[in-house]
């Protein structure tokens, strides 16, 4: 936006060198009013907490937008609505991005210090009132307009500054990715054929010794623990080469109640109550079923896992226009800002025996059916983990 612009909008309202007179007479009535218009103006803000929240710097920082606010009403009666008036104008609106005031606060501080202007003139009986207070309505209306019109031009400045890093971000995420995937690929290779020969010499070995044996609960350990990585073994694979969704009609939740039977029956969730709430009209939606199924069950074992010193699991599924929800919330001991920013990341694991693949995998596989996944978290509460998936695939992939 520049000069010309509100050249345009001062035509657009009509404000004139008439406006320009009426108003300069202005400030002797408002004067006396300021401290009760800047105070009313604080007194509003401190009800929004969102609106006070920008206020980071403190008592000081009040203080010097409380002085800011006073000189800028009474530029407001001062005259000269030229480039000089325009610039600082625009500079507001830019001071408002900095400190991450929504826009929409503009509009309704403008009515709050409009009403106590109003207010200021009609008590100071100035002759001509009704016309005066005319030009004011025009004078603030441009106002609002430039500041949020210079707040709006820095703004998307601001979002495509955020839009390319999340860019970068996701392209990192890739790259890392592909780096993963071909060493997850080629060590997992390596190591399922001998997994294999070892499991099947234990059972050999097992069968033997007869169920009595000191050494076959040994055995049995071993077993165990071969099984562990076996696990590993396929997370990594279905890591490294997550095959296409295969898209079939599917009821998420039925996919749940499926998951859930079988996860009841887990070692390391047994003890930890499940509850699902749910539904019984759930769409079905376009799906890869098997894909669901991995997601569910990593969620829920996270969840799961995190209660094992105490807590619950609750399991929630449901739709609306556009799209089915999955939540999976657990009160247990939660995860800290830290953990959070990095849980999604392939080997990131905060657990003595976990792979640290469970989140990554869920992550692709709600980007491959296009949804969105988000973990939110309050250390000592507990943890809700919730998927959305669009109820239509779009026709391009
Ligand atoms: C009609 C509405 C408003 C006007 C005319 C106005 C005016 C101003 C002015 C003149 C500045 C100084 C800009 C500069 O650095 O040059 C400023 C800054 C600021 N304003 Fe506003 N403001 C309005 C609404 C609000 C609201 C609703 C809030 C929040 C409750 C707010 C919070 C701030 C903050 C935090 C700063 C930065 C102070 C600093 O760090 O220097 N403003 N505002
Ligand atoms: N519900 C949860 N509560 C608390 N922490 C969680 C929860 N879900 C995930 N986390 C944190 O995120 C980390 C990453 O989770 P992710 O599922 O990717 O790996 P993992 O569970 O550690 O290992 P794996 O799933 O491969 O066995 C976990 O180690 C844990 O710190
Ligand atoms: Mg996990």
């Amino acid at each position: 936006m520049d000069i010309a612009n509100f050249e345009e909008m001062k035509r657009y309202v009509g404000f004139g060198a008439d406006d320009a007179r009426a108003l300069k007479g202005l400030l002797p009535a408002v004067t006396p009013r300021m401290d009760d218009i800047v105070d009313e103006f604080y007194k509003v803000a401190a009800r929004h907490p969102a609106a006070i929240a920008t206020f980071t710097g403190g008592a000081e920082q009040i203080a010097r937008q409380r002085e800011a606010l006073r000189k800028w009403v009474a530029t407001l009666f001062t005259g000269e609505y030229g480039a000089e008036y325009f610039d600082s104008r625009c500079r507001i609106g830019r001071a408002h991005v900095r400190v991450g005031l929504a826009q929409h606060y503009m509009i309704t501080a403008t009515e709050v210090i409009r009403a106590g202007l109003v207010d200021a003139i009609r008590r100071a009986d100035v002759p001509d009132a009704d016309s005066k207070i005319q030009s004011l309505h025009k004078l603030l209306a441009l106002e609002l307009g430039v500041m949020l019109e210079s707040y709006k031009a820095s703004y998307s400045k601001r979002v495509q500054e955020r839009e390319r890093e999340a860019v970068e971000r996701k392209l990192t995420r890739a790259e890392h990715l592909a780096g993963i995937g071909q060493l997850a690929a080629s060590l997992a290779h390596e190591i399922k054929n001998p997994l294999a020969g070892i499991s099947g010499a234990i059972q050999i070995i097992r069968e033997g010794l007869g169920a009595d044996h000191p050494h076959s609960s040994v055995l049995a350990e071993v077993m165990g623990q071969i099984s562990r990585l076996d696990a590993v073994v396929k997370d990594l694979l279905v890591y490294a080469r997550p095959s296409d969704p295969r898209f079939e009609s599917c009821n998420v939740d039925v996919t749940v109640r499926r998951i859930l039977t079988v996860l009841r029956e887990e070692p390391t969730v047994q003890g930890v109550p499940i509850d699902y709430v749910n539904t019984d009209t759930m769409p079905k939606i376009q799906a890869d079923e098997a894909k669901i199924e991995q997601l569910v069950m990593n969620l829920v074992l996270n969840a799961a896992q995190a209660c094992v010193g105490g807590g619950a699991v609750t399991v929630t599924t449901a739709f609306d226009d556009d799209k089915v929800s999955l939540a999976v919330r657990d009160s247990g001991h939660g995860l800290d800002d830290t953990i959070r920013a990095r849980a999604f990341e392939p080997f990131f694991t905060s657990k003595a025996k976990g792979t640290g693949l469970g989140l990554s995998i869920c992550q692709s596989i709600v980007e491959a059916h296009k949804g969105s996944i988000t973990l939110e978290s309050e250390v000592g509460r507990g943890t809700r983990a919730v998927v959305d998936l669009p109820r239509r695939q779009s026709a391009s992939s």
